[in-house]
């Protein structure tokens, strides 16, 4: 059976340079791990580094002929150094000597690679490995100085034992590390990359006594759903969560708490640093007036609780970062637009999702159904499962602050 591959390298041009050292002969193991993920490999060696491993054996990793020779008329006339510099999507120089590294920094063309690296467009990569002191070396320092500000990437080598049995940094990194290195380089922008969502999920509890509390229905499945779907869309997560049973999704920051006075304390610190807000814990308006510091014995017929009203967190944090794209959720049990339209408007939101709540709606199901409105527009999503619907609701928004940014 033919396995798929899953791979942003799939047809993607890699040049693989080999300057001559021992850590050469991790660099077979790189450019098989590269033609797995489906890249078009090509390579090209210095004469040096055809002392350390043959030519022939890059060959039959890459599957396809190796290039050595800046002069040799014949291998100038299958793909000269000019093809090669502009067919190369990426170059990636593995190991690259502290000799290379002279030679890239004083711009020197005498050999296929190097010129080849003079003549490219194409984003170019140097792993180093050397001996430490090499390393160390101030004149190799100053010239990986001199190619960083020439916007070479520079994989600077990792410590341990080297080839030459000294202990220190200078060994290239790994074939693994540097594949991984390669495919981020053509990951694509997910919609949400580069933003920061916090979102509040689930109950609040609100202590009567040490051993009570009100509290509500909501499981926090929503919140987490869009927690989880805002990690798969690229964003930094943050999840200010009331007590749920469910862990907290892979990659996602979460903050526990049981209180709303708690709930908003973090929010309005997190905040800060948010560039979208999503409000889907069903926060207790109200909470007990004193909290008991016994448990509350019976001793009446009627026992009266006061209740004072809680802070509203999605007012407070959009009133406070006029900045922040705020999301608000409206649980209804009646007239569902017309409340969530006045609730958009006196929270001052971007955004409100308005679901169906009671008849066996919402509160801990898998599925939900939501109404989406803003200004000047409306979508509604139909009944579906709140994972697809969180990612849907992400893809909107990630819409909309692409349009305001
Ligand atoms: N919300 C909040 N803090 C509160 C109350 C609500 O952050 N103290 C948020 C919810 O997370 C939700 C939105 O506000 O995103 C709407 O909450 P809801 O309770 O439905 O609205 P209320 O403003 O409390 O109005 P009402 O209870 O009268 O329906």
């Amino acid at each position: 059976m033919i396995k798929a591959i899953m791979s942003d390298l799939i047809k993607k041009q890699i040049l693989i340079g080999i300057s001559g050292g021992i850590a050469a002969y991790k660099t077979a193991e790189l450019v098989r791990q590269l033609i797995k993920k489906g890249a078009n490999v090509r390579v090209c060696m210095t004469p040096s580094a055809c002392e350390f491993i043959t030519p022939l054996t890059l060959q039959a990793l890459s599957g396809n002929p190796v290039h050595t020779d800046l002069l040799n008329r014949n291998a100038e006339a299958a793909m000269g150094h000019i093809e090669l510099a502009r067919w190369a999507d990426l170059i990636m120089i593995a190991p690259t000597t502290a000799n290379f590294m002279a030679k890239l920094a004083h711009g020197h063309a005498y050999d296929l690679l190097s010129t080849i690296c003079l003549a490219t467009q194409a984003p170019i990569h140097l792993a180093p490995a050397m001996n430490r002191m090499m390393w160390a070396n101030i004149a190799t320092q100053e010239n990986r100085k001199v190619l960083i500000n020439r916007e070479y990437f520079v994989h600077d080598p990792a410590d341990g034992e080297q080839a030459c049995g000294e202990i220190g940094t200078g060994r290239m990194l790994e074939a693994q590390e540097l594949a991984s290195i390669i495919e981020n380089m053509f990951t694509k922008k997910q919609p949400l990359s580069g933003y920061s969502v916090l979102i509040t999920a689930g109950p609040t509890r609100e202590a009567i006594d040490p051993v009570r509390f009100i509290s509500n229905r909501s499981s926090g499945k929503m919140g987490y759903a869009i927690a989880k779907a805002a990690k798969a869309l690229g964003a930094k997560v943050t999840l200010v969560s009331g007590p749920v049973a469910l862990d907290a999704p892979a990659g996602v920051q979460r903050y526990l708490v049981e209180s709303a006075k708690e709930m908003h304390h973090q929010a309005m610190t997190l905040a800060k640093t948010a560039d979208i807000f999503i409000a889907t814990a069903a926060v207790s308006d109200y909470s007990p007036a004193k909290i008991s510091t016994q448990k509350i014995k019976k001793s009446t017929d009627i026992l009266s609780l006061e209740l004072h009203y809680n802070p509203d967190i999605l007012f407070d944090v959009s009133h406070h970062y006029p900045d922040l794209f705020t999301v608000g959720f409206a649980a209804e049990t009646e007239n569902l637009i017309n409340h969530a339209k006045q609730k958009l408007q006196r929270k001052k939101l971007n955004m409100i999702v308005a679901n169906p709540v009671g008849n066996n709606k919402g509160f801990d199901k898998d599925t939900n159904q939501l109404e989406i409105l803003w200004e000047n527009g409306h979508i509604s999503l139909p009944e579906d499962n709140k994972n697809k619907l969180a990612k849907e609701l992400l893809l909107i928004i990630s819409k909309h602050i692409s349009k305001d940014s």
